[in-house]
């Protein structure tokens, strides 16, 4: 399986990391990196397979990609060139997500689709804005749109469903989905500002690169959004969602929650109730026998309601670049295997 990468950021870099470092299972799998393209560092290919390692030391000490000459390799000038006349297998899409237009990913995975070719994305923007129309590209040419890196990063969450609860209709969803914000609420539990927890999430890299998305709830609903459509058949957009962020959060209401005694959280919620359909983010006061509640610091995590078995909960300890190339590269697997 060809793997063209679009974007080599953070999460693209740490998928590649990823494949130097899951050599075994990706040379078992025969998975292997042909092309990789930036908007400003250098598009690379060779149909023969890129030498990951060299990759990657060539990168980190030019900052440039195309600094890796390699034998039978081409360096191009135009990502689309890739995209649209080289051959790979699947693309993996990791540029920045856009929460307005979802642009540049909407098109490149478009291209891709039309072409036949199988796509494996991180993009939360694209997927929330576009989710029918791409999946409906990926049924019309009969090949796979996986996008299980674009919510909870690392934990299983839509493979989880798919594999793990067939048969299972979630009747519920409940998430604590971006983890800039329960970082940022942790630390305001422990007695800082909001101010200072926003600048200790600054220090330790935020998810996104306008803080605000993350901050006012949009990043969040915009996982709702995949969420909501993926896991629960629901025809909505995010101008449905109810969206509050954390921004006017103050200690009051962080001793508030803990007078009642529970721990105040970003949740997303979804949920079909007699008044009808219910989609939210916002803080919540959650108790203490909440699974949720117990997710601290950069953790994410949800709790989905089931008709068949109940309650089902996941959680992962952090949702960073690293997290977010391994779903990547679980999604390339899934495809390989079929
Ligand atoms: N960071 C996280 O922890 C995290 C977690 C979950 C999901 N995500 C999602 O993962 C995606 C990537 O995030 P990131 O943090 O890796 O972003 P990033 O660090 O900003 O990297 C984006 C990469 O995309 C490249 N790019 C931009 N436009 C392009 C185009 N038209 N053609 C080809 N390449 C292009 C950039 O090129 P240059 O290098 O030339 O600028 C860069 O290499 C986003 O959609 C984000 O929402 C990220």
């Amino acid at each position: 399986m060809r793997v063209l990468l679009f974007g080599c950021g953070r999460v693209g870099r740490s998928f590649c990391e990823l494949l130097s470092r899951k050599r075994n299972i990706t040379a078992s799998a025969s998975i292997s990196l042909v092309g990789v393209a930036t908007r400003s560092r250098g598009c690379i290919y060779n149909p023969y397979g890129i030498d990951v390692d060299n990759l990657l030391k060539w990168e980190a000490l030019t900052g440039r990609l195309d600094a890796l000459l390699h034998e039978g390799g081409l360096i191009l000038n135009d990502a689309d060139e890739m995209l649209e006349d080289l051959d790979y297998d699947v693309l993996v899409e990791c540029t920045p997500s856009d929460f307005e237009l979802g642009e540049p990913a909407r098109t490149i995975i478009k291209k891709a689709l039309e072409r036949g070719k199988h796509v494996v994305t991180a993009n939360t923007g694209a997927m929330s804005l576009y989710y029918d129309e791409l999946m409906e590209g990926s049924l019309q040419r009969g090949v796979s749109l996986l996008y299980e890196a674009t919510v909870l990063s690392g934990t299983p969450l839509f493979s989880l469903v798919r594999e793990g609860l067939p048969g299972c209709h979630v009747k519920r969803f409940e998430g604590i989905l971006n983890g800039t914000c329960n970082y940022i609420l942790s630390v305001m539990g422990m007695g800082s500002s909001f101010d200072e927890a926003m600048l200790e999430a600054q220090r330790r890299g935020l998810s996104e690169q306008n803080p605000w998305f993350d901050i006012d709830g949009l990043e969040a609903a915009a996982k709702t959004v995949i969420v909501a459509k993926s896991m629960m058949s629901l025809d909505i957009d995010i101008k449905q969602v109810s969206i509050n962020g954390i921004r006017n959060v103050t200690m009051q209401n962080i001793e508030e929650a803990k007078r009642k005694g529970g721990k105040l959280k970003l949740v997303s919620r979804i949920e079909i109730n007699s008044d009808g359909l219910d989609i939210s983010v916002g803080p919540e006061i959650l108790s203490l026998n909440h699974p949720l509640a117990y997710l601290e610091g950069f953790s994410i995590g949800a709790l989905l309601l089931t008709d068949i078995i109940g309650e089902v909960c996941i959680s992962g300890s952090s949702s960073g670049p690293k997290e977010t190339a391994y779903s990547l590269l679980r999604d390339v697997l899934s495809i390989k295997r079929g």
